[in-house]
């Protein structure tokens, strides 16, 4: 366990990052962006960690947003900095070598939907909220919602969401494609555990180039896109993953896999 001030991390081969400001429904500010940040660049480096979820503390909330407290003052300037320290932490979530899953708790409003964007797959228990309130601060989302979600539901289901500043329930987030599943408050910790699990059995490098294929390639022209997956598919014969893979299958054994 590697204990900062917001957040707390578990590195194990599923590593967990809890949001640690239960009192301010896990509200992110500059410092917990920072350590959020410094937590992923020590996930990325720890050769043992095939999965990592981010969740929220508390029962109540994933992530209620950047710090409105700390925002009201900042001028315009300070603004952007701000918006962009929180871009750049939630580039990192989204190109993290390993699948990152988001446990949505509760709240995932503003900057906590924008984090749970971030990550390659979200699961929300059934009390989750989601939604971008920020028109009704007089702001537009500042972590990436304006880019994100409309990559991700579709941009007319983004811009109602966005301009409306409503709030969704897990249900409908599901239904707009926002989550991949929903399941009971109580069940949320072993449905997310149960996903990491069968993620982490797979072939790492696989895994890892799987995820960077498709990030690419939804920044891509499709030719582009299959370019880069063919050069990407035939790296994979070069390693050791792929041969014992493969000669598993052939001789109907059980394999498991070593990053090599
Ligand atoms: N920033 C700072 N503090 C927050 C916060 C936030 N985003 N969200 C909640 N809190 C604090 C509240 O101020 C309150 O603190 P005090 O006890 O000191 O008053 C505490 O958390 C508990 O919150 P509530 O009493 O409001 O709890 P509730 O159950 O009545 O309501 C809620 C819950 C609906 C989530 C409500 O807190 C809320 O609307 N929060 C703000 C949500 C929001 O607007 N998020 C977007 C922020 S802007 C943003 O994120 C910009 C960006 O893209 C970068």
């Amino acid at each position: 366990m590697t204990d900062f001030n917001q957040i707390t991390l578990n590195l194990s081969e599923i590593a967990e990052l809890v949001i640690n400001r239960p009192k301010q429904l896990n509200a992110l500010n500059s410092e917990t962006l920072g350590e959020i940040g410094q937590a992923i660049d020590l996930v990325q480096a720890d050769e043992q960690v095939r999965v990592l979820i981010i969740t929220g503390s508390g029962e109540k909330s994933f992530v209620a947003g950047a710090d409105i407290k700390e925002m009201k003052d900042k001028d315009p300037m300070e603004a952007s900095e701000f918006s962009q320290l929180g871009n750049a932490v939630f580039q990192k979530i989204a190109t993290l070598r390993q699948p990152v899953i988001a446990a949505v708790n509760g709240f995932a409003l503003g900057g906590g939907c924008e984090l749970a964007l971030a990550c390659d797959i979200r699961y929300a228990s059934e009390n989750a909220v989601f939604g971008q309130p920020e028109v009704g601060l007089g702001i537009i989302p500042g972590f990436g919602g304006t880019q994100r979600l409309a990559r991700l539901v579709g941009h007319g289901q983004a811009k109602e969401l966005i301009f409306t500043g409503s709030n969704i329930k897990a249900p409908e987030a599901l239904d707009i494609g926002l989550v991949n599943k929903v399941v009971a408050p109580e069940e949320l910790k072993d449905a997310v555990t149960k996903l990491a699990e069968r993620i982490a059995k797979q072939a790492p490098f696989a895994v890892e180039n799987a995820k960077t294929a498709i990030n690419h390639g939804l920044d891509m022209p499709l030719e582009q896109g299959l370019h880069f997956e063919a050069i990407s598919f035939g790296n994979h014969f070069a390693t050791e993953d792929q041969k014992n893979g493969m000669t598993a299958f052939i001789n109907k054994e059980k394999t498991t896999f070593s990053r090599q």
